[in-house]
């Protein structure tokens, strides 16, 4: 296959960030996706409705002229997150509230400390018909960086799934087998997003030979026992599956540093790289259901109307990109050769 035109693809899972960033990732992204789930992650957290609304305003101002992209809100829950936050954000619009364990990654030490309190969160985001959006990873100093998600799955995941079996649940981001396994086997209101990174690498990718800071992301690398495992469930079509690219900007310089930040920047090459691996797998017929359907049906939204083209053709993907402060950013895959591109 030389060309592939699918119905037009949401993004599940990312990071705008705020102010002059607007302009930089908010085009990156619309250039092909209709919608994104927008993570709350920012300094400070957007913990309630009226944070929700003007953040949302400040994205829509960022569009580009004539562009019909549709931020999908979420909050940040904390350990003082009430039901009346959860209901108050629901109307405006809000479709998820988001778990991230403190300190799990890039600006969460003000999040979930505890996590049995939030239970009655939980109950009223079920009867809400709220998503919730959970980073299931353990923080505790004991336990080794490359076990956090399973132990976060035997820990807590089973738990809330078993508490709340009508609660719609993504766990963000998955980086391991048991992920897979943990996801496949749950009941239907479980499902996962998969960032390109943890597609097309292990972390071999980013250790061996030196280590390469620019594919530093949270949850980290896994070994390729792992992106295997995740390789073969996408091309298994499973409708539990979708696109969640994670592309989450940091400048070079914080990148490129003695305590380097976590997060790839992939937003101007996540549809194609999700393609150059679904091509990589032979599996390129369900390339459409993982980006474009089974995260809108998850999410009980309408799938979109329109396609987007892709044609095959090698092109590199930039070494860096300058941000509209005048800081340069290195982007995910940067100097490396993808074999699919995005047409008009
Ligand atoms: C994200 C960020 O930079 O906000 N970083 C990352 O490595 N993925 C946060 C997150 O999704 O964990
Ligand atoms: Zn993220």
């Amino acid at each position: 296959m030389t060309q592939i035109k699918i119905q037009t693809p949401d993004d599940w899972h990312l990071h705008f960030r705020d102010g002059d960033m607007l302009n930089e990732t908010v085009p990156a992204t619309a250039r092909c996706f209709k919608r994104a789930i927008v993570m709350p992650n920012l300094v400070p957290p957007v913990t309630n409705a009226k944070m929700v609304e003007e953040y949302r305003h400040r994205i829509l101002a960022a569009r580009p002229e004539g562009s019909k992209f549709e931020p999908l809100m979420t909050l940040y829950l904390t350990n003082g997150t009430t039901r009346e936050d959860i209901i108050a954000a629901k109307q405006v619009g809000t479709v998820a509230a988001k778990l991230y364990p403190a300190g799990a990654t890039t600006n969460s030490d003000a999040a979930v400390k505890s996590l049995d309190p939030l239970f009655p969160i939980f109950e009223e985001m079920q009867k809400q018909g709220m998503l919730l959006l959970i980073h299931g990873e353990v923080t505790d100093d004991h336990i080794d960086i490359f076990d956090r998600e399973k132990e976060f799955i035997d820990r807590n995941l089973t738990r809330i799934v078993a508490t709340f079996p009508e609660l719609k649940i993504v766990f963000e981001h998955i980086t391991t087998k048991d992920a897979v396994d943990f996801v496949v086997s749950a009941n239907d209101n479980v499902a996962a997003t998969i960032t390109p990174q943890h597609l097309l690498l292990n972390r071999n990718d980013m250790l061996v030979g030196g280590i390469r800071p620019h594919n530093y992301c949270l949850p980290v690398l896994k070994r390729n026992i792992h992106q295997q495992a995740l390789r073969e469930v996408v091309a298994t079509g499973n409708k539990k599956f979708f696109l969640g690219t994670d592309s989450a900007p940091h400048e070079k310089d914080k990148k490129e540093s003695a305590c380097g930040c976590a997060g790839c920047y992939s937003a101007w090459s996540a549809i194609e790289l999700y393609t150059h691996v679904f091509d990589e797998l032979d599996a390129l017929d369900k390339l459409e259901g993982f980006a474009s359907h089974h995260g809108a049906d998850f999410y009980g939204l309408p799938r979109n109307h329109g396609t987007i083209t892709l044609v095959k053709e090698d092109w590199t993907i930039p070494e860096k990109i300058i941000l509209p402060n005048g800081n340069p950013i290195v982007p995910f895959f940067a100097g490396q050769n993808c074999t699919w591109k995005l047409i008009d």
